[in-house]
């Protein structure tokens, strides 16, 4: 039988861990944290993330400040944004929500932001200090997934661990952190994409298997072996007539054929997503504290 790497109840235990440490902060006379986010255009998935980063940012106690701009602003304006909120002092950290409208560069933006208040943990900068096992922002994707295995106490050291996907946001960082040599880490990392031969040749090795594609239920139960630890990132609406609200939401991981090979497996929702965001709230809380970047 398998155990879910459940997320939604995680999250609320490290939500109440960093409540508490923000009521601590401003009874001794500190400020409370402070988030802001930039959102261009109102793309549904955005709309929707964003407003659980905010949802979440009260319910700890910290200050957000959302940053709206319409769809057509120029990648100048959007970058003398950014450049007043690197300069704003009451400011822990912000965000940029990705993806951003096609004319403008996703690469010149996140160099623009002030690597002591990248809480994304996107700038190269962090990334370095990641690879290099310095401290830094970890992407809040990643560091969720790592916060899950590790208080689940899954085993890492040794493993073959396959991700599937190299994005910047989640394969590639990911291969980063579970290389390392760390508490979570000292995995065998193999990162697979879109020109990679034989996928099920390298799922069907995996010890741990990470899967960020984008491709609702990809992921079939012949692709794994047994007792695998399976972390979906993916989650997709699919249409679904016998659903009050129209679609049902589906991960990457076919849940009815791999669970019951598994060891251990996210569920799609209430696995990595609600991680994600408490990634992004304990690195603007680090980033209060000084934790990071003295
Ligand atoms: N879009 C999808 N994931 C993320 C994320 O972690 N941060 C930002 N800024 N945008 C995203």
């Amino acid at each position: 039988m398998y155990q879910l790497l459940n997320g939604k109840e995680l999250s609320n235990i490290i939500k109440e861990e960093i409540k508490q440490e923000v009521s601590e902060m401003v009874s001794i006379g500190k400020r409370a944290p402070h988030l802001a986010a930039i959102l261009v255009g109102s793309d549904g998935a955005s709309e929707t993330y964003v407003g659980h980063k905010v949802k979440m940012c009260d319910a700890v106690g910290f200050k957000s400040t959302l940053v709206r701009m319409d769809s057509d602003v120029s990648e100048e304006e959007l970058l003398n944004k950014i450049a007043e909120l690197n300069q704003q002092e009451d400011l822990d950290g912000f965000i940029v929500q990705l993806p951003l409208p096609k004319h403008i560069n996703v690469q010149k933006v996140t160099q623009a932001i002030d690597h002591r208040k990248d809480v994304d943990g996107f700038h190269p900068v962090n990334v370095g200090r990641m690879a290099q096992n310095l401290p830094a922002y970890l992407p809040a994707t990643p560091f969720g997934i790592i916060q899950l295995l590790e208080r689940n106490g899954v085993e890492t050291s040794g493993k073959e661990c396959v991700i599937l996907g190299r994005s910047n946001i989640v394969g590639s960082p990911m291969s980063i952190l579970l290389t390392r040599n760390a508490k979570v880490g000292n995995c065998t990392v193999t990162v697979c994409h879109s020109r990679t031969k034989d996928l099920k040749f390298h799922t069907q090795r995996a010890d741990i298997l990470i899967v960020a594609l984008g491709q609702a239920e990809f992921v079939k139960g012949d692709m794994v072996k047994e007792g695998v630890v399976v972390v979906d990132v993916g989650i997709t609406r699919l249409e679904d007539s016998t659903k009050k609200r129209g679609y049902r939401l589906a991960g990457d991981v076919l849940f009815s054929e791999v669970a019951p090979k598994s060891s251990f497996i996210t569920p799609v929702p209430g696995g990595v997503g609600p991680m994600t965001v408490i990634s992004l709230l304990k690195n603007t809380l680090a980033s209060a504290k000084g934790e990071i970047y003295a």
